[in-house]
């Protein structure tokens, strides 16, 4: 067969979205044109068999993520690592987190988010009633984080707020509050790279001060670097929990059946999160850039073209996951792609898991029963889940 080396617009990924209906799509996709293309955003191909991600996310040299890394491009233009330094650039500032990750140093943190999932829901519960997104999920990631990376009570509350405003602008594609408020994120991470200067903390518990810490044949990083490494840190880790805790909570929702099971057993919340994570992956529009011509099946992806892994559908793959669309907490393989693969997998997906573990045991063990009130509003892309989702509870 030749190759097909036109760009029809195969899908449209502004098409209004409901919790269900981006499944659906990338179902018909992986069926009918699993390397899909679209004008829009920029124009940018989707690989959405389980497959061709991997191959995407592990071929770095092929497809490289130094030029445009998430679909849409985000509007800030600064350089930040690891995600826009191909290997091996990107690895010292990854080694710099994944050090403090390991399961002893993150013990002490299950009750620490234990008391902050007790606090948000207090008051949730007391009503009865309200938006898990906006109570809940929208806070406890900045929350976690901003204690994670030791900052001070003001600093905390600064982030609380512009983290939250920068989140909120990049789902609704807000590009001038987008600029606005991730420069006010660049401000707060120069403040804290100057004030760790002056007072060293210890780098095996002190992000921050094991980025400054870092050395490569004696130098430090390039404080350009550092600065930029921080701002990602700051951030990446927020945007997939607040919108994944939704998509769980609707679940629940949607499934008494599974809410009573997991509260009459918490040992199965571990295995329940996997599955969740699996069928509600936060995260469908990291992307790589093209540097050379590639063939996908009848596809050609041309040099510069942009590439976005769609974890999302991958993860729904049938070809790996047996009735893809159910949840089973008996799968034998569940070899998610929800922290990606290859060179640039999350290196925070311990304290991820851990956060989100105790998130949705906090929920189960202080709720009956939890009905939809309202009206489900869905992110887009680069994300998936929800924004809002209004609940009544049944204490
Ligand atoms: C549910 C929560 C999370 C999900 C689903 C998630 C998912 C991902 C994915 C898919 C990537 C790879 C992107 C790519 O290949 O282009 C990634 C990278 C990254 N994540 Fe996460 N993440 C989560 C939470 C966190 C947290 C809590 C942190 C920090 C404490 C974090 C820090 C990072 C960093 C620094 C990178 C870039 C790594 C590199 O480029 O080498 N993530 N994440």
């Amino acid at each position: 067969m030749m190759p097909d080396t036109t760009r029809q617009a195969d899908f449209d990924p502004d098409v209004p979205e409901d919790f269900d209906s981006p499944h659906a799509m990338f179902k018909d996709l992986r069926r009918r044109c699993p390397v899909a293309y679209s004008e829009a955003m920029g124009g940018f191909w989707a690989v959405t068999k389980y497959a061709d991600i991997v191959r995407v996310l592990t071929d770095w040299q092929t497809f490289t993520t130094t030029i445009q890394n998430v679909v849409p491009r985000v509007a800030t233009t600064q350089r930040r690592p690891p995600l826009h330094l191909d290997p091996p650039g990107n690895v010292p500032y990854r080694n710099a987190i994944t050090r403090l990750m390991t399961p002893s140093k993150l013990k002490p943190w299950r009750a620490r988010i234990e008391k902050e999932v007790d606090q948000l829901l207090a008051p949730l519960l007391e009503r009865g009633e309200g938006d898990i997104c906006r109570d809940f999920s929208f806070i406890l990631p900045i929350a976690v984080l901003a204690d994670f990376f030791r900052l001070p009570a003001d600093n905390a509350r600064r982030i609380r707020i512009v983290g939250s405003e920068f989140n909120m602008a990049l789902q609704r594609r807000d590009d001038e509050n987008v600029r606005k408020y991730s420069d006010e994120l660049y401000c707060l991470a120069r403040d804290l790279i100057e004030d760790r200067k002056v007072r060293p903390q210890d780098p095996e518990i002190d992000p921050i001060s094991s980025l400054l810490a870092v050395r490569i044949d004696g130098e430090a990083l390039p404080d350009a670097m550092i600065l930029g490494a921080l701002r990602q840190f700051l951030m990446v880790g927020i945007v997939a929990p607040t919108t994944f805790i939704g998509s769980a909570v609707v679940h629940l929702a949607r499934h008494p059946e599974h809410h009573t099971l997991l509260k009459s057993d918490e040992s199965l919340i571990p295995d329940a999160v996997e599955e969740m994570l699996r069928l509600y992956t936060p995260y469908r529009g990291f992307a790589r850039t093209a540097r050379r011509d590639v063939q996908f099946g009848d596809k050609l992806v041309r040099e510069g073209d942009v590439v976005a892994a769609v974890f999302t559908s991958g993860n729904r793959d049938e070809d790996v996951f047996n009735d893809p669309d159910e949840f089973d907490l008996n799968r034998r393989k569940r070899d998610l792609l929800t922290f990606g693969r290859g060179p640039h997998m999350c290196p925070g997906a311990p304290l991820a898991r851990l956060l989100l573990e105790v998130a949705i045991e906090g929920i189960v063990r202080r709720t009956r029963r939890i009905e939809i009130a309202g009206e489900i509003t869905m992110t887009n892309w680069p994300e998936y889940g929800p924004l809002a989702v209004p609940i009544r509870i049944i204490p």
